[in-house]
């Protein structure tokens, strides 16, 4: 398991090494101990020097960042972690799988099973984008390591889950796969820091819009409510709805998520939810499943590729509380990114990723 599928299956391209999830995997392969970043690609950045976009995170030879160029990208990589805007992605992922390259892809291009699905919630970039594959969006597999280790191992493709579904899924799938929980009502209340929304400039990224301030964003119909309720149906064998409320919060990184759901059993106890997940995670590292009455903080997982979980029961009213602490830009993205690759590579899913706290 800790041996590569092949000694030259290491070499990695970073496209749009230049955002928030590209630096993020340049620094995570610069301390993995087999996987390395062999291209740079961007398209703004494309012909500068790493050192000028990044003087903070020196690589070696400090390579020049390229177009994204398949062929280009075909002849230096076995793997390539597409870091893009929604959208971007597609065209160049057919390219690459055409040309023998495995990829991630963390937006949200391949997350949809169907197409035509993808084009109705990502309406606006379906209009830009004449998409065709709808084999290759079937084909691809939903990156969540917990779930989907075997089949993220043989993929070339993988859609690497959004930020908010990862933290929202972690702590709720295996209530849905042991049907403990009723599948109509359930609740998501979650927030993220700024960086979520990515390096290019926003409005309400401003330090004067979003400090001092938490506020509701996406209310009723987020993208990632069909992304999670996709994943949950799969999962749930029976169709899944439910509510999802994102928010907005004055720190740079990190996501809580809180799920509430209703107990099918009104006598099972947080002791026995608890170990609901503990059953599930125990041989999962990148997920911590905390004791009865400590709720997780999202300090406590920045910088790592940790998800920290936790249970309570509200015995008055037979609810399910659900609580998960990530890093969005790491367990929510590069990190989630690079635990596929290491799964693809035939190498430990944790490999080379920070799993110990940085707190605070
Ligand atoms: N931020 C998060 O917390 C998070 C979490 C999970 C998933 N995601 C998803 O991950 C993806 C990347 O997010 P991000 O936050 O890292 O975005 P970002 O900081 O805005 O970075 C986007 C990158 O894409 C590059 N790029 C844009 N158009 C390109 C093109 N046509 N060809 C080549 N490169 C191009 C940019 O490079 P140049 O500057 O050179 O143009 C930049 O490096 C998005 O799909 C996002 O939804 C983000």
């Amino acid at each position: 398991m800790s041996q590569l599928a092949s000694p030259t299956a290491s070499r990695v391209a970073v496209i749009g090494a230049s955002g928030y999830g590209g630096l993020q995997t340049l620094r995570l392969l610069l301390d993995h101990p087999v996987l390395s970043a062999t291209f740079l690609g961007g398209e703004r950045s494309a012909g500068q020097r790493w050192s000028s976009i990044c003087p903070f995170l020196p690589l070696p030879d400090d390579p020049l960042v390229q177009s994204a160029d398949p062929d280009r990208i075909a002849d230096a990589a076995d793997f390539a972690i597409l870091s893009l805007p929604n959208g971007v992605a597609a065209r160049l992922a057919t390219q690459l799988i055409e040309r023998g390259v495995r990829v991630v892809d963390l937006s949200a291009d391949f997350r949809y099973r169907s197409l035509d699905q993808w084009s109705k919630v990502y309406a606006q970039e379906a209009q830009t984008l004449n998409r065709s594959d709808a084999e290759l969006c079937q084909n691809a597999v939903y990156g969540l390591p917990e779930w989907q280790g075997p089949a993220i191992a043989e993929a070339s493709l993988v859609a690497a889950p959004g930020c908010f579904p990862t933290a929202s899924l972690l702590p709720l799938l295996p209530f849905l796969k042991q049907g403990l929980i009723e599948i109509d009502g359930i609740i998501i209340d979650a927030k993220t820091g700024t960086s979520g929304g990515g390096r290019v400039p926003k409005e309400a990224m401003l330090l004067a819009e979003a400090s001092e301030s938490i506020a509701p964003y996406g209310v009723v119909g987020h993208r990632h409510t069909s992304e999670i309720e996709q994943m949950a149906t799969e999962v749930a064998g029976q169709p899944v709805q439910l509510q999802f409320t994102p928010h907005l919060v004055p720190m740079v990184r990190g996501l809580l998520s809180t799920v509430y759901a209703r107990l099918r059993d009104p006598g099972l106890t947080a002791d026995d939810c608890t170990t609901v997940l503990n059953a599930v995670y125990r041989h999962h590292p990148c997920v911590s499943v905390l004791p009865v009455g400590t709720y997780p903080a999202t300090k406590w997982a920045r910088h790592t590729n940790k998800a920290q979980l936790s249970v309570q029961v509200d015995k008055r009213t037979g609810q399910l509380v659900l609580m998960s602490a990530i890093d969005n830009l790491i367990k929510g993205q590069a990190g989630q990114g690079v635990q596929c690759l290491n799964l693809m590579a035939g190498l430990k899913p944790e490999t080379g990723l920070p799993l110990q706290s940085y707190y605070p």
